[in-house]
């Protein structure tokens, strides 16, 4: 375990906000954890558990305690002919299971390749990316509990996964941290290629391998996504709204080019479509940004702080608001400090 008082938590946040936190501590092991969570610092104190620090905006310094896992291991405790089951520690690099995976020739989670930030956040946040979603290959999740440290698994079905949601977003926000994830993969299995983008950028590979798939959807992402070590950024700063049929139907009736995806009854519009259509992609504000090639992307051009890119989003909502009647909701998680 590792304690630092008074620490900057600039490389600890894909946004580049130079914020700091009074402790930042990792923990190796979930022994550690529960005596973290059983200690006076731990108790006199307010907590955030961060993963990658990739859905994140900070607003001010952190008076409290930042905890990090750092919980590694990739093991397979289940295997069939055709499916696996791998157990994977919350510290690892979401990337880094994806590209073994990738290696071993597990189906599952190709298509959400290149997502930045460690596997504890893939149930929190059910990470999705080109028709896919983690709640489609979680089976388990391991967990500790903030106020005694006790050890819990939950069922995917006690996850409640939705649309970037779970259940730790919300009834028992704050209450559990993951420090395990259970993974059922395919062996063999016929990678998902139907989502718009990712079916054209496919047809450029000989064959439809998980190896090609990852590829692919790692050049998407290079070409429409900045690169966080370079440009500041949490990739989606908004969800896609969902809207019921009554408000599509007005949309689709002024704007017939709008593009959509049935989801139930209801119809998920892109946001960045949205946002592009009022006049901001590619947009500077001062020391923030619109991504010119995906403008559901705001970017920290440099220097930035929490509030300029709070101001900008409270812009772009206002144009959406009073253009759509649609009011986007931020993805990022923010923190006030
Ligand atoms: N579009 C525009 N202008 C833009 C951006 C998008 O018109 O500037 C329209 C285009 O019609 C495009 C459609 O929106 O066809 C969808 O765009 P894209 O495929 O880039 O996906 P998205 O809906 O904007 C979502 C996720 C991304 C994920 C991609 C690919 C959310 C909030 N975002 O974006 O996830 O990578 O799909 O599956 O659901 C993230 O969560 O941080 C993230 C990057």
């Amino acid at each position: 375990m590792k304690t630092f008082e008074n620490y900057s938590l600039l490389n600890n946040n894909t946004f580049g906000i130079d914020v700091q936190a009074n402790y930042f501590i990792e923990y190796d092991s979930v022994e550690e954890l529960q005596q973290l969570l059983r200690s006076d610092l731990l108790r006199e104190n307010k907590m955030f558990h961060i993963g990658g620090g990739s859905n994140l905006l900070f607003i001010n310094d952190y008076q409290g305690v930042i905890l990090h896992s750092k919980i590694g291991g990739v093991e397979a405790v289940e295997g069939t002919r055709t499916k696996v089951v791998l157990r994977v520690g919350a510290g690892v690099v979401w990337d880094d299971f994806v590209a073994y995976c990738c290696t071993k020739n597990y189906g599952g989670v190709e298509n959400l390749s290149g997502i930045p930030g460690e596997v504890g956040a893939a149930p929190v946040q059910n990470i999705g990316a080109y028709g896919v979603e983690a709640k489609e290959v979680i089976s388990k999740v391991e967990c500790v509990r903030v106020d005694n440290g006790e050890e819990c698994t939950f069922t995917a079905a006690q996850c409640r996964f939705g649309y970037r949601d779970s259940v730790f977003k919300r009834d028992w926000k704050g209450q559990y941290i993951v420090t395990a994830v259970y993974f059922q993969l395919t062996k063999n299995g016929v990678p998902n290629v139907n989502y718009g983008s990712l079916a054209e950028e496919i047809k450029k590979y000989p064959e439809v391998t998980i190896a090609n798939v990852r590829d692919a959807v790692l050049a998407i992402r290079h070409r429409k996504l900045p690169e966080p070590k370079v440009l500041g950024n949490a990739g989606s700063f908004f969800m896609n709204p969902v809207v019921d049929a009554g408000k599509f139907k007005e949309l689709q009736g002024k704007w017939p080019s709008i593009p959509f995806y049935e989801a139930g009854k209801q119809f998920k519009v892109p946001a960045g479509w949205l946002i592009e259509q009022c006049g901001w992609k590619g947009k500077s504000v001062g020391k923030v940004a619109v991504h010119g090639s995906q403008a559901l992307v705001l970017i920290n051009k440099g220097g930035a702080n929490g509030l300029d890119i709070i101001n900008l989003s409270d812009s772009i909502r206002q144009s959406v608001r009073d253009k759509f009647g649609i009011d986007l909701v931020p993805e990022v998680n923010i923190i006030f400090g």
